[in-house]
């Protein structure tokens, strides 16, 4: 066979350099790498291809004329290899991993030979990052080396979420060529919400007719759709560059666009609208009703005849019980079932559907809420709400995919989830065995839409998709961020050749602050040590920041990064607040939330109030729970006045609590009421607020003070997750 012999001579060749250390330009990081001190000429090659990679071969062609480098034929495979030609070839005996690919750069040829289409196309686009940034005579020369490459992970997808916000045809394939790219693999298309309903369904054309629109809270119409015509396009379009559109359609939950446009589905009958809301909604589809498993049966015929992934999203997630418990038809089926509650009415749900997907020869997917009440056979778990749901799928024998709130929520601002924070990103659960560890087959970020149109979806996705396809495919056992820090920097012009509209990597500037000494000592941050600091207190003229700095009384501070000289970001404001509480100890305080602790026991008397997010790190949250504590002096303290702050979002399940109460005390035992307060904030108040109350008594002397505020208790009736227990989200409790 000539073409051994000249696999042996290649062998023979790449032994002969240095393997190096070095990083390739190549992003995700490559398993292997040889250079080698020559150059290929990109100018007037020929490409050849075998059958099988055809389909390749004109994507190859298509990307090199973007570079503008023509290649106006494609043909048939040669062995002996040509002189100046890029070769195609599979076989599928090279390697044991199925997306396995080798790319050889030589003065005269470059071959690709990998063991399946899949991996052909990932050492077409690891060429691609290979060629000179800019097309022309001088930067044709592409540097000899040799890749011998593989994904750690065979699961490396994003979630687009086209419901919240509605994608065009032509974006959503952009973005399978962004992801291809970056080699990753899986395109997770999250078509049904209660906010829209985006796939053409011919069974039930109310679905698009009604699902697909919304009445937005300006009385204007949102919405649209992708007919089976589009859809096939774009799942042609994947298939050509190795990614796999994988659908969602939600149920039992995030089902109202469906249930407005066929309410006989519910348990109440309705009548419904497609929400303009952001949130969790109690009305999901009816358990007890045989016709909405009829219904579902018959939409998942359609999706499965469009998609031909071997997988069906079938949601699972956020589900609220509050209909099912007052439904005479879904306790019928409790009944008849033998179920003991609506958890095990959820499984039930999901494993008949299961069944009914499997029997035409796919698998499901669901949400980690899928394992409550028992987990489906053959059922993927996704994991959202942390790891533990894909600790649970791997120990009893489940394939697992993670995209925990914690890294992988694209969504989220870059104070929770930075670009440092995705690449420390760890898919496989602590606590496994090597054996459990084999059902983590791999991870998602998740960019859903509710406040991110269209135009923005780039800048939240990059640079961070780059952490996180370096993580699923090199998965590098030394997470050397510094490293990876500069190949994003040279990879950005890669991007601007892509027309990616990147965000930033990092919260521009953070601070800390210490109250000692009746003055509070203030340190910035810079999220990356190129940034340069500067900041100004109550407008003054700008300062350029280099050390912590001090200020008495109650200040405001701007503070904003630039980069190179440029604006990096938006500026911060601090509000500080001097008052006597800062002085106190603090006692009896109840239990936070771990995931809002507002920075421990003191966030409510450290001087810093919270702003209108909720997130930001400064709120202190209690779920189900009222807020009290007890602040404690040295010494007697004349007090007349209390401010604090109660934040709202109902969607969120935050509520202001309905009342506060004030007592003092000199020796910590007695203590007297000095003022109750009713807030008398509406529960329907709608948006992201927080809400200021000024309670004002006769002047007292107290060494102890002890504040509490009343819960909210349930969400009601009216809300879309009536029942739940509410959030109550406390800041600065300020004492004067
Ligand atoms: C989810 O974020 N509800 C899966
Ligand atoms: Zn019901």
């Amino acid at each position: 066979m000539r073409l051994l012999s000249f696999l042996f001579l290649l062998t023979v060749l790449s032994s002969c350099t240095q393997k190096e250390k070095t990083l390739t330009r190549i992003l995700p990081e490559v398993q292997e790498v040889r250079h080698a001190p020559s150059y290929f000429n990109l100018e007037d090659v020929a490409l050849y291809a075998l059958p099988d990679a055809q389909s390749a071969a004109q994507l190859l062609a298509l990307e090199l004329q973007k570079l503008d480098y023509a290649t106006d034929t494609i043909l048939p495979f040669k062995d002996p290899i040509q002189s100046n030609s890029i070769n195609l070839h599979i076989d599928s005996t090279l390697h044991q991993n199925k997306a396995y690919y080798e790319l050889t750069v030589q003065r005269d040829f470059i071959f690709i030979n990998a063991v399946s289409y899949q991996g052909l196309v990932h050492g077409i686009y690891s060429l691609l990052q290979l060629i000179p940034r800019s097309s022309g005579i001088n930067d044709s020369k592409l540097a000899c080396i040799t890749v011998k490459d593989y994904p750690h992970f065979k699961w490396r997808g994003m979630l687009l979420d086209c419901c919240r916000h509605f994608m065009e045809v032509d974006f959503i394939k952009r973005y399978i060529d962004l992801l291809a790219y970056h080699k990753m693999n899986v395109l997770h298309w999250h078509l049904t919400e209660d906010q829209g309903w985006r796939i053409e369904s011919k069974k039930y054309p109310k679905l698009t007719e009604i699902g697909a629109w919304r009445t937005q809270k300006d009385g204007s119409t949102y919405g649209g759709f992708y007919t089976h015509a589009q859809i096939k396009e774009v799942v042609a379009y994947a298939k050509q560059r190795g990614v796999a559109v994988v659908p969602e359609i939600e149920l039992p939950g995030h089902s109202l666009a469906a249930l407005a446009a066929y309410p006989e589905l519910s348990c109440t009958g309705g009548p419904f609208e497609v929400t303009n809301d952001w949130g969790v909604f109690k009305d999901i589809y009816c358990a007890g009703n045989d016709s909405t498993f009829a219904f579902l049966e018959q939409v998942l015929d359609e999706v499965i005849d469009l998609f031909p992934s071997e997988y069906i999203h079938i949601g699972g997630d956020e589900s609220p019980k509050y209909r099912w418990d007052n439904c005479p038809k879904c306790q019928k089926r409790m009944t008849d079932e033998g179920l003991a509650n609506s958890h095990e009415l959820q499984s039930y749900f999901i494993q008949r559907i299961e069944n009914y997907v499997q029997s035409k020869g796919k698998k499901i997917i669901g949400w980690d809420e899928i394992l409550e009440g028992g987990l489906a056979q053959n059922a993927t778990v996704q994991s959202w709400r942390g790891f533990e749901g894909a600790a649970q799928a791997a120990k009893t024998g489940h394939d697992a995919i993670v995209s925990p709130t914690s890294h992988a929520y694209f969504d989220y601002g870059l104070e929770a989830i930075d670009l440092k924070k995705v690449y420390e990103f760890d898919p496989v659960p602590d606590g496994l065995t090597p054996q459990e560890a084999h059902y983590i087959i791999g991870g998602e970020c998740n960019m859903w839409t509710e406040r991110a149109p269209q135009s923005t979806i780039d800048s939240k996705v990059f640079p961070r998709l780059l952490a996180l396809s370096e993580i699923l495919w090199t998965y590098p056992k030394e997470r050397d961020y510094e490293a990876f820090y500069q190949k994003v920097q040279n990879h950005y012009k890669r991007l601007e050749q892509l027309g990616v509209d990147y965000g930033l990597e990092t919260v521009p500037v953070q601070y800390t602050t210490r109250y000692q000494n009746q003055q509070f000592k203030t340190t910035l941050i810079p999220g990356a040590k190129e940034l340069s600091l500067h900041y100004s207190v109550n407008g003054s003229e700008p300062l350029v920041y280099d050390s912590a700095f001090t200020l008495s009384g109650s200040n405001s501070i701007q503070a904003w990064a630039t980069k190179n000289q440029k604006p990096y970001g938006t500026a911060i404001e601090v509000d500080l607040y001097q008052h006597k509480g800062l002085d106190a100890s603090i006692t009896d305080l109840n239990e936070y939330a771990n995931a809002y602790t507002g920075g421990g026991d003191r966030a409510v008397v450290d001087g810093i109030r919270g702003s209108v997010n909720f997130r930001d790190g400064s709120w202190q949250g209690y779920s189900g729970k009222d807020f009290y504590a007890t602040l404690g002096f040295e010494s007697p303290q004349t007090i007349e006045r209390l401010v604090l702050s109660f934040f709202q979002y109902n969607l969120s399940w935050i509520f202001i609590p309905p009342k506060i109460t004030i007592y003092t005390s000199m020796d910590g035992e007695s203590y007297y009421n000095r003022g109750e307060l009713l807030t008398a904030v509406s529960p329907k108040k709608e948006g992201q607020f927080f809400e200021e109350f000024e309670m004002n008594f006769p002047k007292v002397e107290a060494r102890y003070v002890k504040i509490k505020a009343q819960n909210f208790g349930k969400c009601p009736p009216w809300h879309p997750a009536a029942g739940a227990p509410a959030w109550l989200f406390i800041d600065e409790l300020r004492l004067y």
